[in-house]
């Protein structure tokens, strides 16, 4: 089982991440990690932090020569912007009060649901960890997942199919071809003419001050039938999936497969017909259920939908009040993204391979990645003569 924990405000030092239970003998280096790091950063629409920020992560632990050694891989992710902050952020009592205290909570934010919680009269102690920073941590940690699935031919990929009202409408059918021209899109949509529609959308939103969020797909290709379960609630690999993605900054819905969909069409439409040849065992001709039934893979694609909410801090202002003189004002603009669903679609591929990293080790187990492979092919032959 993989358990990991990540720590760092946004304007703080470092983001750091251990990630535990990864099998030893894993091919595995920084450059595995910094490419998904630098995927996250690009993306349409990404305000001036961005810039400052060239994110590579350094591996502090638990990689030897190349490969993993089975003890907790420690992840570092150095924040350029620290420098600016080496007072306002100190751990040190001495630099208390170097900067004045945010006391204006934004509207959709942390801030103010954040300063009530933890009593805290300074919204920067909530505002620095709330911040979507922390989910480059999350890519990174994703990111060695990931070369785990890769090793099973296990690949977890996004895109991109609504910014605001515009939605991709001619997308490659194959997965493969529609992941490449997401990769080749700076807004990750593999529909090339809606891409300049969504990027247009943005810029108008820009000039006026305001923000957009939109709608994105993730896809596990290679999964087994057989990870999950639905014996117990929280063993039903879709629950793990919808909370891994829910718990990302701004999303704020989730689909499996037809998703919701499937609520207003007839049980006819939406049930995925099982199919048997001797060549390909059993089969089916359509993925209405996302690759998902009673928690279980079935051995096509997972497919998941989420949808993120606009970015909350706005240069057209928002009505608040400060939580020291109760007085109303117009919230104050920062440096901010004007759209982020890029971003975001990256970062759910890191949280899905997380979960399916797990489910895989759950499954198949092992302390080297030999071991772990030799019970995948044993069980992959089990289904093949099933
Ligand atoms: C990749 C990414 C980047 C984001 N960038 C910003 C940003 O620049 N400005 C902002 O106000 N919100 C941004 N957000 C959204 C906020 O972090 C989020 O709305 C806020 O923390 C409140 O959480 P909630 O929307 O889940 O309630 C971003 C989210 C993600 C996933």
């Amino acid at each position: 089982m993989i358990r990991y924990l990540t720590s760092g405000e946004s304007h703080g030092q470092a983001l750091t991440g251990i990630v535990e239970g990864m099998p030893a003998g894993l091919k595995l280096n920084s450059e595995d990690i910094n490419k998904d790091l630098s995927r996250r950063q690009i993306g349409y629409g990404r305000g001036g932090r961005m810039k400052i920020e060239k994110d590579k992560a350094q591996i502090l632990s638990g990689v030897r020569w190349g490969e993993t050694l089975g003890s907790p891989i420690c992840l570092q992710i150095t924040n350029n912007d620290w420098n600016n902050w080496k007072e306002g952020m100190s751990a040190e009592k001495e630099h208390a009060k170097s900067i004045a205290a945010v006391t204006r909570p934004r509207p959709g934010h942390a801030d103010l649901s954040g300063a009530l919680k933890y009593r805290q009269y300074d919204i920067r102690n909530i505002l620095e960890r709330s911040s979507a920073r922390e989910t480059a941590m999350r890519v990174a940690v994703g990111a060695v997942c990931k070369k785990l699935l890769s090793a099973f031919q296990i690949k977890v990929i996004s895109y991109v199919t609504c910014i605001g009202r515009i939605h991709a409408k001619d997308m490659p059918e194959g997965l493969d071809e529609r992941f490449d021209a997401a990769e080749n899109s700076d807004i990750r949509c593999p529909d090339s003419n809606a891409a300049v529609m969504m990027k247009k959308l943005i810029d108008e939103a820009n000039a006026k001050g305001d923000t957009h969020g939109g709608i994105f797909e993730v896809v596990a290709t290679g999964v087994p039938a057989g990870l999950g379960s639905h014996v117990h609630w929280d063993r039903r690999l879709d629950g793990k999936l919808a909370q891994s993605i829910m718990s990302i900054q701004a999303i704020k819905g989730i689909e499996i497969g037809d998703g919701f969909a499937m609520g207003i069409k007839p049980g006819s439409e939406v049930m995925d017909e099982i199919f048997h040849s001797k060549e390909t065992n059993f089969y089916r001709n359509t993925n209405h259920a996302g690759g998902i039934e009673g928690g279980i893979t079935n051995g096509m694609p997972i497919l998941l939908r989420a949808a993120m909410k606009p970015i909350p801090s706005l240069k057209k202002p928002l009505q608040s009040v400060d939580i020291i003189s109760k007085e109303e004002f117009e919230a104050a603009y920062e440096r901010s993204d004007v759209c982020a669903v890029p971003a975001a679609a990256v970062t759910a591929e890191a949280m899905s391979a997380i979960v399916i990293a797990n489910a895989l080790l759950e499954k198949f187990g092992g302390d080297n990645i030999s071991e772990t492979m030799d019970n995948f092919c044993r069980y992959k032959q089990g289904l093949d003569s099933f």
